[in-house]
């Protein structure tokens, strides 16, 4: 920590217009519709981290990205939460039920985020947040599942994201979810594609530096779903991976393929400790 801490971004503005660099700040004060709310962006790894420090995709990013995330009215993924909200609560399926009905008020949610993907021992695997989501979905409401990047979808994660914000990641990777956690690690050190490049080139041996105009972060997923002003919506993590990997002309997987399950596992555990942050900001 240094001495530029206590120069949080009060409300995204006051630092900024200081000029601190991009990476000066260790935290992210949030102006929130209550009051203010406080986020990591620079944390100590885990023990068995190959990274020196964790450090938020978001401290990459530009001021005026960082600004927009500083501020949940400025934030254009938040009119994606308040349609959540509004799913939330609204009846669906053959059980004529709503998430609120049986889980109350979306606050229930916190801490959801942080831990998943979390094994699940009733079905023996490993699940993602939208598997949880499509579970209760088919099997609680007599509803349709959702797609994996459908708005319905990507905009309750977010929901549920936003009650975990400001939480530690902290994904289990022991257990039933070491051999997931395994898988997910060979396919971060595997080289692919035509440019034969693997996860661990990009993010954990180039980060801070720039590929073309991009300023390469370590490719945490602290900060999903992620409003893209590239494509002005919220986006999953299996789709950043996706086009990840397709940036490196590679065959990719798909959206809830056991491939890209496995890899958020292993992705969500090397940001152990960094704040969930979703819905974050990003390019
Ligand atoms: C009929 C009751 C019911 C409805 C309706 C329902 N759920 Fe659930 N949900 C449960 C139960 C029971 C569990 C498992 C126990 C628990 O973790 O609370 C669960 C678990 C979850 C979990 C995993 C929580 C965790 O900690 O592992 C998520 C996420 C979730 N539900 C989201 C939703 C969403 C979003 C909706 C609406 C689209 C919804 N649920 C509708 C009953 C319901
Ligand atoms: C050729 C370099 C390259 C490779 C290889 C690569 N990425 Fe990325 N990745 C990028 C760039 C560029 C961005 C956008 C800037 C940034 O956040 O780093 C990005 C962004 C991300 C983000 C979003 C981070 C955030 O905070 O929003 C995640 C997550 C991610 N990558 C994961 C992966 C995973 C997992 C792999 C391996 C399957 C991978 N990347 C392979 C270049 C790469």
């Amino acid at each position: 920590m240094n001495i530029l801490k206590k120069t949080t971004l009060i409300g995204g503005i006051l630092a900024l217009s200081l000029g601190f660099a991009a990476t000066a700040q260790d935290t992210l004060t949030i102006a929130t519709e209550t009051g203010t709310q406080e986020i990591m962006l620079k944390v100590k790894p885990p023990a068995w981290s190959p990274l020196p420090e964790l450090i938020s995709g978001l401290v990459f990013r530009s001021k005026e990205t960082q600004s927009l995330q500083a501020d949940d009215f400025g934030n254009p993924g938040m009119v994606f939460v308040e349609q959540a909200w509004e799913s939330w609560n609204t009846t669906d399926g053959s059980a004529g039920k709503s998430c609120a009905d049986c889980h109350g008020e979306p606050a229930k949610m916190a801490g959801v985020r942080a831990v998943m993907p979390k094994f699940n021992k009733d079905k023996g695997e490993m699940w993602t947040l939208e598997m949880y989501i499509n579970n209760c979905r088919t099997d609680r409401m007599g509803a349709d599942a959702w797609k994996w990047n459908s708005g319905s979808m990507v905009s309750m994660t977010g929901l549920i994201s936003l009650q975990s914000r400001g939480m530690p990641m902290n994904v289990a990777i022991d257990g039933d979810a070491a051999p997931y956690w395994e898988q997910g690690k060979e396919m971060y050190y595997s080289s692919t594609g035509q440019l034969e490049l693997s996860c661990a080139n990009c993010h954990e041996d180039n980060y801070d530096n720039y590929i073309r105009a991009d300023h390469l972060s370590q490719g945490q997923i602290n900060g999903f779903p992620a409003y893209r002003l590239k494509n002005a919506k919220l986006n999953s993590i299996h789709n950043r991976f996706k086009g990840c990997i397709r940036d490196t002309r590679a065959e990719t997987y798909k959206e809830g393929s056991p491939e890209f399950i496995a890899l958020e596992v292993y992705v969500a555990s090397r940001g152990n400790g960094l704040s969930v942050e979703g819905p974050s900001v990003r390019n």
